[in-house]
Order: C-alpha cells, then structure tokens, then sequence
C-alpha cells in the first residue's frame, strides 16, 4: 500500500428525506452549522489529513455543491469594490490552491456502497479516505481533526481504519455495529460487521460513525453485492467481506459526533457549534439562560 492518504470520497447524493424540505432543491450536505456548510467543514478535516484529491459522489441537486467549492468571479469583483476584504479572503479559502475536486455522478441513489463504487475510477488501486459529511465532528482545542487520526494510524499500521464510537443499545439499528477483539490502544480488530441490526441480535454497541480509511480491494467486494438492508447496497456489507481478506481496524476517535442527518443532531451541532464561534458566543449563551429561566 502507498505511504499515506491522497484521495477522500465525500458521497453526497442521499435523498436526505429526514429533512424534507430544506433538502428538496439542496443536498443536505448544504446545509450550515453556524456560517459553513457541512460539506466545508468535511472537506477542511480531509485538508488537515493531507488529502489533496476530494472526490464527491452526486446525485439530483449536485450544482450547490459545485458552485461552493468553484471559484465565483462575480461575488468575488463585488466584494473587492466594496472594500470588503475579509470576506473576500473567506469566501477565497473556501478551497486551497493545492487542493482538487472531482465530481462523478451516482446515476441513482442505491446506497452507501454503491456510491462508494462511483468513486473507483478515479481513486484506483490507492488506499483512500470516506467522509459521510452529515456526520459532523467536532474536536476538542488542539486535536487532530477525526480523518487525521485515522490516517495517522493508517500509516502505522497499514490496513483499512473505521471510525467507531460506543451507542446505546436502543440505536443500533441506525448503525453499522462491529465485533471486535482488543488491538492497540484505542483500536480494536473487527471479526465481523452488520448493518442496523436490532438491539436484542446485535453484536456488540460499537458503531461505525461516517469517516472510513479503506484498502482498494473494497471495490472488488463492492462491485458483487447484492442489495442489503432497506434495498440498498451496503458498504457495510463491502466491508464485511473485506475483513475475511484483509485486516480491518474499528478505531475510537477522540472528538464529539453530531448526526447532522437527523433534526436533533443537526440542532445540537449548530448549538454546540453557536457557543464557540466568536461571533456568537456571548450573545448565544445569553440568549440560552434566558430561554432556560423561561420554563
Ligand atoms: P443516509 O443513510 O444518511 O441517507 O446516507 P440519505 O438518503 O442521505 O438521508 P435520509 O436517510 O433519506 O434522510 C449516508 C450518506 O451516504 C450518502 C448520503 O448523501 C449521506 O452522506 N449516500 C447515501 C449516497 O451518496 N448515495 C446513496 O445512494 C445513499
């Protein structure tokens, strides 16, 4: 396997019907926590790892995402006239110089797996990075983003990484769920893997969150799936097959994860997210005082 991690796969052509109908003319990977949207923050993670290739899988309502990640003469000549040179700056930096992005689209959504399957043409026979970008993650001050952990360990230990953390057992069901026997310090190796199993058949509490480190070989197994749980072709069920080849690590990540999927984890990120901006901060946490006192 190549020394380290070049290429991320940011699979962004879910339906997002959990959050009809801020999704219906926009991916949900648009939506904003505070000023940026997921998609941003995702691509900034994958940036600190030292990823340079940022592969997106696509679907209906691609162009938002295209537009944000392009260069935008015209807003960018109004600002300068206006003298508005920070903003200029922000919005610049949306994407570093180094940095290319590669768009395939997934001609329809039939799941995870198989929209990591689009991907295999341009990421070849390299190991390379997956960032489910409505999972937001947030690390503590000083921290390596959560992918820069895992390709940390990636580099050591030379083999596919999943980021795991524990859930309550009533959750399992929207979780891939390991099984696993203890490895390294916070890393366990997986025996075996299931997709949303109920709470009283699963394996253990351990579930996948969205960032991945992922061998190649993934896409042979991809490629002969057959649909998995709800219809769709599973990555799990990719990744089933390729720890009976391969080794595959369930790494904790340090960091807090807020499933930006669903209403109440997109609320708790933009929450945790308003209290740390310097912008907001004081003014937030004021306004949740008083908002408390009221009840
Ligand atoms: P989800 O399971 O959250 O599905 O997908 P979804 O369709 O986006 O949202 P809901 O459940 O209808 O509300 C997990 C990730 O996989 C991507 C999604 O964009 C999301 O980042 N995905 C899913 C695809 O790119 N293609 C697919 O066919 C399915």
């Amino acid at each position: 396997m190549t020394q380290r991690i070049r290429k991320a796969v940011f699979p962004v052509a879910g339906l997002g019907s959990r959050f009809l109908p801020a999704t219906k003319a926009q991916p949900k990977e648009m939506m904003p926590v505070v000023d940026k949207p997921l998609i941003q923050y995702a691509v900034e993670e994958a940036v600190a790892a030292g990823i340079t290739e940022m592969i997106f899988i696509t679907g209906r309502n691609k162009r938002a995402i295209e537009d944000h990640f392009d260069k935008a003469y015209e807003l960018e000549s109004e600002l300068e006239a206006a003298d508005k040179h920070e903003l200029l700056e922000l919005v610049r930096q949306v994407i570093p110089k180094n940095i290319n992005c590669i768009y395939i689209r997934q001609s329809a959504p039939l799941g995870l797996g198989h929209a990591v399957l689009c991907a295999r043409p341009v990421v070849g026979d390299e190991p390379f990075a997956v960032l489910l970008a409505d999972d937001f993650m947030d690390v503590p001050e000083g921290q390596r983003p959560v992918i820069a952990q895992m390709t940390d360990l990636f580099v050591y230990e030379r083999c596919s990484v999943l980021g795991v953390q524990q859930v309550p057992r009533e959750h399992t069901r929207q979780y891939g769920i390991v099984s696993a026997v203890p490895y390294r310090e916070n890393a366990e190796l997986i025996t075996d893997i299931v997709e949303k199993p109920d709470p009283e058949k699963a394996p253990s509490t351990l579930a996948v969150a969205g960032r991945y480190v992922l061998s190649a070989k993934i896409f042979d197994f991809l490629e002969r799936l057959d649909k998995g749980a709800g219809g769709e072709i599973q990555l799990t069920d990719g990744i089933a097959a390729l720890l009976r080849a391969e080794r595959v690590l369930a790494y904790s990540y340090s960091g807090q994860r807020y499933d930006c999927g669903s209403k109440l984890g997109y609320l708790k990120a933009m929450t945790a997210m308003g209290l740390k901006h310097a912008e907001t901060s004081i003014a937030y946490r004021n306004f949740l005082e008083e908002l408390a006192l009221q009840k």
